[in-house]
């Protein structure tokens, strides 16, 4: 037999659902998140924020706060040792407002203290005198003025004479979708002293540790390895820790730098909802041209805007994304999308789960069935005529090349919704009215083009003489079971037993720059650079071990006595994309993976409640690592989108959000999972580890456009307005308005 049969024959370990290693610790409460932690001489910090939406700053008056209590610092944007700004896509987020605050909860003063309740006191005890200035409050004033922070164009030949073909049906509509909040468990806070060699350690709750490196590194104006970001147990991201920890953790160094001790910051729920990242309320004008005769789509037209608030952030890569898949995963032969990240006075927008997709999605999934629907056609063969295969090239002109699994999920998600029973069934008319809609998606998987070197990967791993195995990686464990996957990856790789794989949380001093946990990149670079490390070890091994079959523990410790190195750095650089802004074209993403939805609802026609009675989420994701993992990204991610369709409904005034706690922005609960049932398919993708392609976002993207459409075909009733609550399902029914 030779080595390497010998080992393959113990080990299948890959597609397996073994348990995740953090799940004990979360479950028992002894995880430590970082508001757990503590340090002796450690400070609290608090934050003086702004209350108006857009004002100037004629005075900031810190004296009285200086006095009071406990207070070890009051600092201004003055006391920031650097430019001020905190490093995103660009550097214009300030980290203290200077002479104008530009949206309500905008940080001004940064106070430290002994205690949580000293350091609260003094922030508020912090004079603030502004001077009212008029603020841009809704995407369609800040569109009117043209304050665009972001834009992107595609503007093919060909679109206004398909308008204008006679034989062509031409449907236009406008839709609009509201904020969304990440609602994650544990709120952003950071938690950052000095170490022993002149540099700084900050504990985050984030899902960027290289993003807050930066941050920090630029606001104290020293080296980036002169800060060490370590990842404390998070307590859910979805985005909304991806660019919003570079805030808190700005705060807690500058205050840090100044006091020479430890300083946490944890911010309240109220002040993680008015200061941190949400999802991007749009609104989209879509208009269509579609052979009449053949049902196949021949142009589109799309006005595309996103309000990404005050700031820049992060919406240029969001809106890039939605841009991108405006159209959905079909054949667009001829198309003009104009993106505009248009700027408002109001909290700035970031990234979250799907980065700018739900909300296009429900725009071209709801637009394709009011077109199916006039050309008589069922939506579902509306979408068999038009949808994309291998050999098909996307809207914006990239080559599928391979690992295109759209229709294989279609075909499982129809036969798991029995749609056939529904498609010809005529309207209930009864108090409770059932109905069911399907919807599709694709999600280009990682950073793509727009990534550069973001989209890398790196990993470390060291095996020990025991037989035991340590993994650092750049990117974290946020719920998604990034360490369980990679660890099924490792032993599968390494042809070890699973329980000898061990991970470190991830940390920046550890590993080369391997960029952010966004865009559901994880499992398919870091997973990759995974395989190339632990590919190279196990070679290592096997040339050691020759024509003999040592089992794991024992062949680890011959090499270990015979001088065998038994260490290696994964390094990957994500495969070769292209796009240029110019044109709006390019092979834009690596691969995407494929999405089909299902939703089956009853409306009680009485109250205006939808309730689930069956989703389906249906993913191609090339290889399933982890089926028990998989579904529960299936399952967390459709009830995500499942509320930002009936139920999440921010409330904003004025530039202040109303609603800014748990208690009256409403989220599903427990009580209102329905039976989701998860479905997959695997077209492989060869770059991919073991075939996997991303996946972690792909279920909350397509959900909303299933749900409206299966209340469509309830009470005959078509939203173009995201959330469909109670009240405006109601409204609908009982006076026709469908617009909220
Ligand atoms: N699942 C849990 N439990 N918690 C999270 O914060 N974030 C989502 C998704 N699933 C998230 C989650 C988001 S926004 C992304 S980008 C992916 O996980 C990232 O993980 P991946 O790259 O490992 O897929
Ligand atoms: Mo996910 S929105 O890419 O963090």
């Amino acid at each position: 037999m030779s080595s390497s049969e010998c080992a393959i024959r113990q080990f299948d370990i890959v597609g397996d659902s073994v348990l995740r290693p953090d799940a004990p610790s979360k479950l028992t409460g002894q995880a430590r998140y970082v508001n757990d932690l503590s340090f002796p001489g450690m400070l609290h910090a608090a934050v003086t924020r702004s209350t108006m939406a857009k004002a100037k700053i004629k005075r900031i008056d810190t004296s009285r706060a200086k006095a009071m209590p406990g207070v070890h610092a009051v600092l201004t944007w003055e006391d920031v040792p650097s430019d001020n700004c905190i490093p995103l896509v660009s550097c214009d987020l300030p980290l203290l407002a200077k002479d104008q605050v530009d949206y309500y909860g905008e940080g001004i003063a940064l106070v430290a203290a002994e205690t949580v309740e000293q350091a609260q006191a003094a922030a508020r005890a912090v004079v603030v005198e502004y001077e009212e200035l008029s603020p841009v409050l809704t995407i369609e004033e800040g569109f009117a003025q043209e304050w665009f922070l972001t834009q992107f164009h595609l503007d093919e030949d060909g679109v206004d004479e398909e308008f204008a073909n006679p034989d062509n049906l031409i449907t236009e509509d406008t839709y609009i979708t509201g904020y969304q909040e990440h609602a994650y468990l544990e709120t952003n806070g950071a938690l950052v002293m000095p170490d022993n060699y002149g540099g700084y350690i900050a504990f985050s709750s984030m899902q960027c540790p290289f993003y807050v490196q930066k941050g920090v590194a630029h606001i104290l104006s020293v080296d980036y390895q002169k800060v060490r970001a370590v990842q404390t147990v998070t307590g859910g991201g979805f985005g909304g820790k991806e660019d919003a920890p570079s805030t808190p953790a700005c705060m807690a160094a500058v205050l840090c730098y100044h006091t020479q001790r430890p300083v946490k910051l944890i911010l309240s729920r109220e002040e993680d909802f008015d200061s941190m990242s949400k999802r991007h309320p749009s609104k989209v004008v879509f208009k269509s041209a579609v052979d009449r005769k053949t049902g196949l789509i021949k142009a589109v037209d799309v006005l595309h805007l996103i309000n990404c608030g005050a700031y820049l952030t992060l919406s240029s890569i969001v809106m890039w994304r939605g841009f991108l898949h405006a159209v959905g995963p079909y054949k667009v032969p001829c198309a003009r999308v104009h993106s505009y990240g248009v700027g408002t006075n109001t909290v700035p927008n970031g990234a979250f789960r799907g980065f700018g997709q739900p909300q296009v999605c429900f725009v071209d999934e709801t637009h394709w069935n009011q077109v199916a629907e006039k050309l008589r056609i069922d939506p579902l063969e509306f979408r068999r005529r038009n949808m994309l295969h291998v050999g098909d090239t996307t809207v914006n002109g990239q080559y599928l090349e391979e690992s295109v699994g759209l229709e294989q999920i279609l075909d499982k998600v129809e036969a798991e919704i029995e749609y056939d029973k529904w498609k010809d069934r005529p309207q209930d008319t009864g108090r409770y009215r059932q109905g069911v809609g399907i919807s599709l998606a694709y999600y280009g998987v990682s950073l793509g083009a727009n990534g550069g070197a973001l989209n890398n990967g790196s990993c470390n791993v060291v095996i020990a003489a025991d037989g035991s195995v340590v993994i650092g990686v750049g990117t974290v464990e946020m719920g998604q079971g990034m360490i369980t996957v990679l660890s099924q990856i490792a032993a599968e790789t390494l042809k070890c037993p699973l329980d000898r794989i061990n991970f470190i949380s991830a940390e920046t001093g550890m590993v080369p720059e391997g960029g952010p946990t966004v865009a559901s990149r994880t499992t398919m670079i870091t997973g990759r650079a995974v395989v190339e490390a632990c590919a190279n070890l196990r070679r290592r091994l096997d040339e050691f071990q020759g024509e003999r079959c040592l089992e794991w523990n024992e062949l680890v410790r011959a090499c270990w006595v015979a001088g065998v190195q038994l260490s290696e750095a994964g390094w990957v650089v994500a495969p070769k994309c292209h796009f240029d802004a110019k044109t709006g074209k390019g092979s834009s993403y690596p691969v995407y993976t494929w999405c089909a939805n299902a939703a089956k609802v009853t409306v009680d026609t009485y109250t205006g409640e939808v309730h689930l009675d069956k989703f389906v989420s249906g993913n191609e994701v090339g290889k399933v690592i982890n089926p028990s993992l998989c579904e529960g990204q299936a399952q967390g991610g459709a009830l995500q989108g499942i509320g930002y369709t009936l139920y999440e409904d921010m409330q904003i005034r004025n530039g202040r959000i109303l609603n800014n706690n748990l208690s009256t922005y409403i989220i599903p609960t427990a009580m209102d999972v329905p039976d989701i049932v998860p479905v997959f398919a695997e077209e492989p993708y060869s770059w991919g580890p073991y075939g996997a392609k991303g996946f972690g976002e792909t279920p909350m993207v397509p959900a909303a456009p299933a749900i409206s459409q299966a209340v469509y075909k309830a009470i005959g009733v078509r939203f173009t307005e995201l959330p469909l609550t109670p009240e405006k399902v109601w409204k609908a029914l009982h006076t026709g308005e469908n617009h909220g």
